[in-house]
């Protein structure tokens, strides 16, 4: 075996992480989830979702047969909903496609929506035994750093060099605990902020030996300021004190989620001339996405008379009781407003 694996897997044997839900059993549902799950996801916010995943749907087929809607609400609060959709999506295909059963090969994973070159890799060695091969962005910097890459890693020429590297080092052997030592190596100790002088790859690795660890890899120019959006978000209550929602179009911001009429300020609607009177303006919250902020400020409606039918189709949404289990998926933002508004009626 390399030296680079064989000194990673005796690392991981005294302190890798062995008791990840997902690694008992470690079947290949189980880790697909848990790797979709783990995209720009730390480890202890996924495993909840993890378990509360395999609680509500035991197998590939009972996710593919549940409705879109109960998948993302049980994925509320996760983020980048677009990983559910596509969970739901190759759910169907390996159901009617692959009779059910995960597919091992690399290009059979890779046709799946949401599983790219990397996350087939770290499936197949987890799940298959397969000598996998990853590359996400903890083991690029892990790569980066020992190999003293200093050329862009994003760049298609850095990009090929490295993958040629990460399959240099994947062993022929223990290729899950192997999968595992490189993801977890990246993500604790070789950390954007690297420990070094608790890294098993210390008296090897390049970018230690220079004292470059904190320049590598190189970051991307810095990006200037995300841009910042602005919108009101109408919760519109009826007499019954429920609240309308409309399911968001499937792409774009919170996509195939329940939410509140939300108006950007840029197309011109600030507020409904149908609600003149009885509206109450809440504090402006931000909710950061990946590529903007958004600024909202929440007003609260009263729907005299259905005036929701003058300003919108009230059969493109649905009243919502507030102490009910959603429709669907809530963003997180909502969900913590719809808390706040409990809490307030309790107190009147
Ligand atoms: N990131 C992606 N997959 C991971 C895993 N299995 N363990 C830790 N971090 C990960």
């Amino acid at each position: 075996m390399n030296n680079f694996a064989d000194t990673l897997l005796s690392w991981y044997q005294k302190s890798g992480r062995k008791d990840l839900p997902w690694q008992h059993p470690r079947e290949p549902y189980r880790v697909w989830l848990s790797e979709i799950m783990l995209q720009q996801t730390q480890v202890v916010t996924v495993i909840p979702y993890f378990e509360k995943f395999i609680r509500h749907f035991p197998s590939v087929v009972d996710l593919a047969n549940a409705e879109l809607d109960e998948v993302l609400r049980l994925w509320a609060g996760l983020g980048y909903y677009a990983r559910a959709r596509n969970l739901h999506k190759a759910a169907i295909v390996i159901r009617d496609q692959h009779q059910g059963a995960f597919p091992s090969d690399q290009d059979d994973l890779e046709a799946l929506p949401g599983i790219g070159r990397s996350t087939a890799g770290a499936i197949r060695a987890q799940a298959f035994a397969e000598p996998g091969v990853i590359l996400d962005a903890n083991v690029r910097r892990v790569l980066c750093r020992y190999h003293g890459i200093d050329s862009p890693p994003m760049q298609a020429e850095t990009q090929k060099r490295l993958w040629q590297i990460a399959q240099t080092h994947t062993p022929d052997e223990h290729h899950a605990d192997y999968a595992q030592a490189i993801m977890d190596l990246g993500a604790t100790v070789c950390a954007r902020r690297a420990q070094c002088a608790i890294c098993p790859l210390q008296a090897e690795c390049r970018a230690c030996a220079e004292g470059r660890q904190d320049e590598l890899p190189i970051k991307k120019e810095k990006k200037a300021d995300k841009p910042v959006r602005t919108a009101h978000m109408f919760i519109i209550q009826n007499h019954r004190q429920e609240v309308f929602l409309q399911k968001r179009p499937p792409t774009g911001i919170w996509g195939g989620l329940y939410c509140p009429p939300l108006e950007y300020e840029e197309n011109g609607i600030t507020e409904h001339e149908a609600f003149k009177g009885s509206e109450i303006k809440l504090g402006q919250r931000r909710h950061t996405f990946s590529h903007f902020h958004l600024d909202f400020t929440p007003v609260i409606c009263q729907d005299n008379c259905s005036s929701v039918d003058q300003v919108l189709d009230s059969s493109d949404g649905l009243w919502y009781n507030l102490c009910d289990t959603p429709p669907g998926g809530l963003p997180a933002a909502v969900t913590k407003l719809f808390t706040e508004l409990k809490q307030d009626r309790e107190l009147k």
